[in-house]
């Protein structure tokens, strides 16, 4: 617990720095220690909710009225997003940044601003295929990312609060048809499904962001880990609580997963045990299975349990955590972004500090 108020206290101070250096219009993205630079970009790319998400996260904790002034500004910024049809990143996107404003410092706003974007969210989904489409693409193709199970969340709360259940099913359908095309026999996930857009058959399983088409990519591992579970708080049905233990199972007896529970990249990478770490492949795991740890028998729960909590140790120690006033103000030091496209490869990331400080209050909240 020592570690957590002070990891609480310090994420504070460098969100301080952070608030600091950046731009009037930027959402952080990357920093890059060489060049001391803090990479920014618009609302409309997919992490801009994380900023204020972590902002409203720590507010939270230390109710400290500078992270919610700078969260507020954050949310101004965001809130033309909301009708933004383009993207399927949305449920990171605004329930990462609103969702939270609506449970930490909630404004009557947020809630039609929440219910624009779960509406922009299902205008991505086709029947078709059964699933809300990712990427956009100008081929006879229909894209679907393991990472789009994040962002169900947001269609599940448009449903509790509207009455609509169209939010609900077309969030149920999605995840139906990712457990039916994206797994592999062992549990492990591919990246890509490439549908056909005429009729739904799956054309090519692929990935863009893992080492190979066959291998696991750490985070998207951890994406289906985190997305089925909340699947399961949502629906209490239970096929999915027993794919996200299946999940966890392939992530947690992997020969290639480090005593450290630090993963690899991706599980599958040429050159373990000299490959990359991915501090945001861990963050996500460690604040999925805290979640998880509630739904399985005390045994395995408290596998899942002690896992996070070694994460949460390691991820609090010099080699992961920056030095207080380095990093830009970023908290944790090497994640991955994309290493075949040669982008964000061992830096801080967004979406790391993100889920590492969710994943801080979650551990808090159940170890009391
Ligand atoms: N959702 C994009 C990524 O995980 O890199």
């Amino acid at each position: 617990m020592q570690t957590i108020t002070h990891d609480f206290k310090y994420a504070e101070w460098q969100y301080q720095v952070m608030m600091n250096r950046l731009p009037a219009n930027g959402f952080p993205k990357n920093y890059v220690a060489g060049k001391d630079s803090l990479a920014t970009t618009g609302s409309e790319w997919w992490c801009s909710g994380f900023y204020p998400g972590t902002l409203l996260y720590l507010y939270q904790q230390t109710k400290d009225t500078k992270l919610l002034i700078e969260a507020n500004r954050a949310l101004d910024m965001l809130v033309k997003e909301q009708y933004n049809k383009t993207t399927h990143d949305l449920g990171f996107m605004m329930y990462c940044s609103f969702g939270n404003a609506m449970t930490i410092a909630p404004k009557p706003a947020y809630r039609e601003i929440l219910i624009n974007s779960a509406k922009s969210l299902a205008s991505r989904f086709d029947p078709k295929v059964g699933c809300i489409k990712s990427w956009d693409s100008n081929k006879p193709e229909y894209l679907v990312i393991i990472d789009n199970m994040m962002n169900l969340e947001l269609l599940f709360w448009a449903t509790r609060t509207t009455g609509d259940s169209s939010f609900y099913k077309i969030a149920v359908t999605h995840a139906n048809t990712t457990l039916k095309n994206h797994f592999r026999s062992d549990y492990s996930s591919y990246h890509v499904i490439n549908y056909n857009p005429q009729t739904g058959i799956v054309q090519k399983k692929r990935t863009q962001q893992g080492y190979s088409d066959e291998s696991a990519w750490a985070r998207g591992q951890a994406w289906g880990l985190y997305g089925y579970t909340v699947m399961y708080r949502e629906t209490k049905d239970k096929k999915y609580l027993e794919q996200a233990r299946r999940i966890a199972h392939f992530i947690l007896t992997n020969p290639n997963l480090p005593t450290d529970k630090i993963p690899y990249w991706d599980f599958n990478a040429p050159n373990i045990p000299n490959a990359m770490r991915d501090a945001s492949a861990a963050a996500v795991l460690a604040s999925g299975l805290l979640e998880l740890c509630r739904y399985t028998d005390s045994k395995t729960g408290q596998l899942f349990f002690s896992t996070a909590e070694t994460i949460i140790h390691n991820l609090s120690k010099p080699a992961y955590l920056a030095v207080k006033g380095t990093n830009g103000g970023f908290i944790l030091l090497h994640s991955v972004g994309s290493l075949p496209q040669g982008t964000e490869i061992d830096v801080p990331l967004t979406y790391t500090d993100y889920y590492f400080i969710e994943a801080l209050g979650r551990y808090k909240k159940f170890s009391r």
